[in-house]
C-alpha cells in the first residue's frame, strides 16, 4: 500500500509568557492511502496540533511532513494555500462557519471557487444528507452547535479531498447524529477513497476506523 501521509520527527513548540510548552515531542508516522484513522489521547495531548500541522495549518518547529509525496513545507504560502484546497478537507474543532453566509452559502464557498458547476446541488445533496434539509437558509448564529458540526462537515467533503482531517467531527453531537456522520464519512472512505484521520474522544468513533493511532504528552504510543 501506498503512504498518502507521512511525517518525520515533528515537533511543535509553543512560547507562552516565556514559557515553552512542547505539544508534540518527535512524531513519525505513516498513513496509507484509502485508511481510515481514529487519533485519541486525553485532552491537551496534541491531538489537535498534529492535525493543524498535518494540515498545513500550523507549522512545526522541527520536522516535515509529506501529503501524497509532497514535502508540504516546502511549498510557497500561496502553493500551500492552493495544494490545501484542492487535496485536504479540514474540520475545526471550533466550526470556524461563515458567520454573515448560510450553511448552503458555507459549503458552497470551497466548490465556488474551483468547480462552479453544480455547486449548489451537490452542496445542498450533503446538507441534506446530514439532515440539514430544513436550515440550508440559515447563519450560523441561527443553527444549534450540533448543526453547525455538520454544515462544517460538509463543507469540508464537498470537495472531494483526497485527505479529509477531522478535529472532533462529532463532539457536539448526539447518538443518532454521530452516526449519520459517521456512516457517511465511512462511505466517502470506501467509495472515494478518501483518506481520514480523525481525532476523537469517542469509542463508537474509532470503531468506525481502520486503525486507533494513541497520543500522550505529545508522543505515539505503541
Ligand atoms: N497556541 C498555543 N499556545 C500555547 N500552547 C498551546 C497552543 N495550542 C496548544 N497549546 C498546548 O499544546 C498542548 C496540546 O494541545 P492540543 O490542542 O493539541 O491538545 P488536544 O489533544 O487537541 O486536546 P483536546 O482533546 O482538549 O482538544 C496543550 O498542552 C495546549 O495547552
Ligand atoms: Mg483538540
Amino acid at each position: 500500500m501506498s503512504s498518502i501521509i507521512k511525517t518525520e520527527n515533528l515537533r511543535k513548540k509553543y512560547l507562552l509568557e516565556g514559557i515553552y510548552i512542547e505539544a508534540l515531542k518527535g512524531i513519525t508516522l505513516n498513513i496509507h492511502k484509502g485508511e481510515m484513522v481514529a487519533l485519541m489521547g486525553p485532552s491537551g495531548s496534541g491531538k489537535s496540533t498534529l492535525l493543524h500541522i498535518l494540515g498545513g495549518i500550523d507549522i512545526p518547529t522541527e520536522g516535515k511532513v509529506f501529503i501524497m509525496e509532497q514535502d508540504i513545507f516546502s511549498l510557497s504560502e500561496k502553493k500551500l494555500a492552493r495544494f490545501r484546497n484542492v487535496n485536504i478537507g479540514f474540520v475545526f474543532q471550533f466550526h470556524y462557519l461563515l458567520p454573515e453566509f448560510t450553511a448552503l452559502e458555507n459549503v458552497m464557498i470551497p466548490i465556488q471557487i474551483y468547480n462552479k458547476k453544480g455547486a449548489r446541488e451537490k452542496a445542498e445533496n450533503i446538507l441534506i444528507r446530514l439532515g440539514l434539509k430544513d436550515r440550508l437558509n440559515h447563519k450560523p448564529s441561527q443553527m444549534s452547535g450540533g448543526e453547525q458540526q455538520r454544515v462544517a462537515i460538509a463543507r469540508a467533503v464537498v470537495n472531494n479531498p483526497s485527505v479529509l482531517l477531522a478535529d472532533e467531527p462529532t463532539g457536539n453531537l448526539d447518538t443518532a447524529n454521530t452516526q449519520t456522520v459517521m456512516e457517511l464519512l465511512k462511505e466517502l472512505n470506501r467509495k472515494n477513497n478518501v483518506t481520514m484521520v480523525i481525532a476523537t474522544h469517542d469509542r463508537e468513533v474509532a470503531e468506525y476506523c481502520d486503525r486507533i493511532i494513541f497520543l500522550r504528552d505529545g508522543v505515539l504510543q505503541a
